[in-house]
């Protein structure tokens, strides 16, 4: 059991599958992207797999959500998925893409066994997106969501990061489109992770204006029929239900006490935090010869040194070295 000295268990194993993406947005990365890892330093599949299979038939990982960089762009992903999903017990799968190429992708990935997706989507006017993730890609994450609740790919979530004046009128209109389509939209609070490090507490749009917000058009009360238990999003009814939507207030609402994540990055590092200042480095043991055992122990070890919280709000706080898109979301 994946447990740290607060008392928290890790269930939920976060796989980053490459630190590359086909998209720039301005709150992750710069417009020229970033120094990616070498190749050979990636893990393989068949690395991959023994770790997955680590996680779940030794240390307890229950869901495994596969995340980049950009996912799909990983060669093999039904493969890798596949496997997770031959193993007993058989865990939960995931996977948290941006939709550019999942129109396609998405019947193999259902074959493959995967349980759900989660796909950002932060405006629908093409404009906005361009400006946002400087490619002109919007109909591909349109088709790639509508692609995906039909492979069955449900509850198809939808991510939203707003930014102040680039898309914080959308609020409204994000969540009558996926109201009327069945997606479960979140709002997300943008964290201290970007590349160039240009997150500011006082332009962050908080959780409490992302309410008020939709609640010029929408009537939002808190959801109580289900237990929120470790997940990031705060459930409200709109409305008066059933449809809810979420907001993940990271940064003013954290949620760090009930966290049961524990990452794997596309190099084979163990993070225990997204904010986390270490990592523990599997691919020597992977690649000399280390046991099972001798794997299970050193993640064992890196997951009980978590710290309690993030910290954003601590004096002398400092962003992690590696930003959101080489760590995985
Ligand atoms: P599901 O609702 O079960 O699909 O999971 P999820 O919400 O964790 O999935 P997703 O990968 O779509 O992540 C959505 C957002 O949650 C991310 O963009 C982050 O903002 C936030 N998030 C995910 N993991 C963490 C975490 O460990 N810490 C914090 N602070 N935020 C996280
Ligand atoms: N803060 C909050 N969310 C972010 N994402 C990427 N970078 C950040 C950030 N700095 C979002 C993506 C995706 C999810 C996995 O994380 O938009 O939906
Ligand atoms: Fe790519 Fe995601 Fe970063 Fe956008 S937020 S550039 S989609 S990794």
């Amino acid at each position: 059991m994946l447990a740290d000295s607060y008392g928290r268990v890790a269930t939920d194993l976060r796989v980053s599958l490459t630190d590359r993406c086909n998209l720039r947005c301005t709150y992750c990365m710069p417009p020229e992207g970033l120094e990616w890892l070498p190749k050979p330093e990636l893990l393989t599949d068949d690395e991959l797999h023994r770790l997955i299979r680590i996680g779940v038939t030794m240390l307890g990982i229950t869901e495994v959500r596969f995340t980049g960089g950009e996912p799909l762009l990983r060669r093999g992903l039904p493969g890798i998925i596949a496997a997770a999903t031959a193993l007993r017990p058989r865990p939960k799968t995931a996977l948290t893409t941006n939709g550019i190429g999942l129109a396609r992708m998405a019947p193999a990935l259902a074959e493959a066994g995967l349980d759900r997706v989660n796909v950002s989507l932060d405006t629908l006017r093409p404009d906005v997106f361009e400006r946002l993730a400087r490619r002109r890609r919007l109909p591909d994450v349109l088709d790639g969501l509508a692609a995906s609740a039909e492979a069955g790919l449900v509850p198809v979530k939808v991510n939203a990061v707003l930014m102040r004046d680039v898309n914080d009128d959308e609020a409204p209109d994000l969540l009558a489109y996926c109201l009327e389509r069945g997606y479960e939209l979140r709002f997300i609070e943008q964290m201290p992770l970007d590349a160039q490090h240009g997150w500011r507490r006082d332009t962050m749009i908080t959780a409490d204006e992302i309410l008020d917000l939709l609640g010029t058009r929408y009537d939002l009360a808190p959801d109580d029929t289900e237990e929120r238990g470790s997940a990031p999003a705060e459930r409200f009814l709109v409305d008066g239900g059933p449809a809810t939507v979420g907001v993940i207030g990271s940064v003013t609402r954290p949620f760090c006490g009930a966290c049961d994540r524990v990452r794997l990055t596309a190099d084979g590092q163990i993070r225990n935090c997204l904010f986390a200042r270490e990592e523990s480095d599997l691919r020597p043991l992977l690649r000399e010869g280390g046991t099972d055992e001798e794997i299970a122990e050193r993640w064992l070890a890196a997951v009980a040194r978590k710290m309690p919280g993030h910290g954003i709000d601590d004096t002398g706080f400092l962003q992690p070295a590696r930003p959101m898109s080489a760590i995985g979301g």
